[in-house]
């Protein structure tokens, strides 16, 4: 039986603090629908003391899903916590996020204060939050360049006053994936309470290695993933929900591990979110890439008309793409090129489909797009000879 992984998503908390990305109230409570749709169980709908724009859009939030928690994150202050739990208490299921860092750097250099006043503080925010909702998840910033033996007594600090999920964050993107796998393993078996809580990670992504990161936290035991959907977030972003949602589902006998995620409403989503902040997809994008499912190579383009597997590990389909693309350019082949002219409703001999193959690599070498539109043109000219 495989076990059950927490999505947690993020994209309008994390994911909106991506320069550019700024959403208004209406596009985050659709935004946070197709979420529900997609199937996230915990949505992350913003940090309601930063703004009053902040907090009305949780609470709308909060009130316009049902099927999935609602999370407001809020520092360990006793004012962020009031303020977060009045945003999200309207929700069918409410969670308060309170985070707190636990490393020497951001202790010294940020909050300015001693271990055993940091210690005083989880105890003080997370006893609070418990009081309010049940569902309380505490998170240990920096937690990837804290000292071990620290984070572990914070950890079962916040266990012992009512944190039912505790987040272990990548903040930086510094770790690598071995270490963050032995990580979230020593956390485990060294909190004598980790079994109360559901461990879970928030990795970032400034070393390219979010989802990696992810994926091996969650093969050493988390069963949270906070994720956001194209991995929008701070700086170089966050791990992203497409990428480890179809790691754990392509590589299922790997990981026994599965989501509530719809992943034919994967692509649906990533494309809504990307109209709604005005910011294209990348097309070298995994998943949701323009590029993702295409085939220029002739190799590769006669492989994948063999049997798709050949090139592709996943189906466009089962991600809500609408096919395989074979990309005419002058690495295509003959073979690409035919079906191409037999979708476009050419029937040509052997010989013909040959002469094409020449003209369409000719082109490639004068153009860098080739269109149906210029296949069409070709057969005339080359084909069928008609002058312009
Ligand atoms: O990156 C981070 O540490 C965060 C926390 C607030 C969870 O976003
Ligand atoms: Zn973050």
């Amino acid at each position: 039986m495989s076990e059950r992984v927490v999505i947690f998503d993020t994209t309008l908390r994390d994911g909106e603090q991506s320069p550019g990305a700024t959403m208004n109230q209406e596009e985050k409570v659709r935004l946070a629908q197709q979420l529900e749709h997609l199937g996230v169980d915990v949505i992350e709908a913003g940090f309601p003391a930063a703004s009053e724009g902040d907090f009305q859009a949780v609470r709308a939030i909060a009130k316009a899903v049902r099927d999935v928690r609602v999370a407001g994150l809020c520092r360990a202050l006793e004012s962020d916590i009031r303020r977060c739990h009045e945003a999200i208490k309207e929700a069918k299921h409410p969670r308060i996020h309170t985070f707190l860092a636990t490393s020497p750097l951001h202790m010294k250099h940020k909050l300015g204060k001693e271990p055993q006043q940091v210690l005083g503080m989880i105890e003080a925010a997370v006893s609070l939050a418990s009081s309010l909702t049940r569902d309380v998840e505490f998170s240990c910033e920096d937690a990837s360049r804290s000292e071990r033996d620290f984070l572990a007594t914070a950890v079962e600090l916040a266990i012992a006053r009512g944190a039912t999920t505790i987040n272990i964050p990548d903040t930086v993107g510094y770790a690598q994936p071995q270490e963050f796998h032995d990580l979230i393993r020593f956390l485990l078996e060294r909190v004598p309470n980790a079994s109360k809580a559901v461990f879970s990670v928030h990795c970032h992504n400034d070393l390219g290695l979010a989802t990696a990161n992810t994926l091996a936290a969650l093969a050493a035991g988390a069963r949270q993933a906070e994720v956001t959907l194209c991995g929008i977030g701070e700086r170089a972003g966050n791990a992203s929900l497409e990428e480890v949602t179809m790691a754990l589902k392509t590589r299922a006998c790997l990981y026994n591990l599965e989501t509530g995620i719809k992943t034919e409403q994967l692509y649906p989503s990533s494309r809504l979110l990307s109209m709604i902040i005005g910011q294209p997809i990348p097309p070298y994008k995994p998943i949701i890439g323009a590029n993702a499912f295409a085939h220029e190579s002739g190799i590769h383009q006669a492989g994948v008309l063999k049997c798709p597997e050949t090139y592709e590990i996943m189906t466009p389909k089962s991600v809500g793409r609408a096919g395989t693309e074979l990309v005419l350019g002058k690495h295509s082949g003959r073979n690409a090129v035919k079906s191409r002219l037999e979708e476009l409703g050419f029937s040509l001999t052997e010989e013909q489909v040959t002469q094409m193959t020449e003209a369409v690599k000719n082109l490639a070498d004068k153009k860098k797009n080739i269109f149906s539109e210029d296949v069409e043109a070709l057969v005339l000219e080359e084909i069928y000879r008609l002058p312009d």
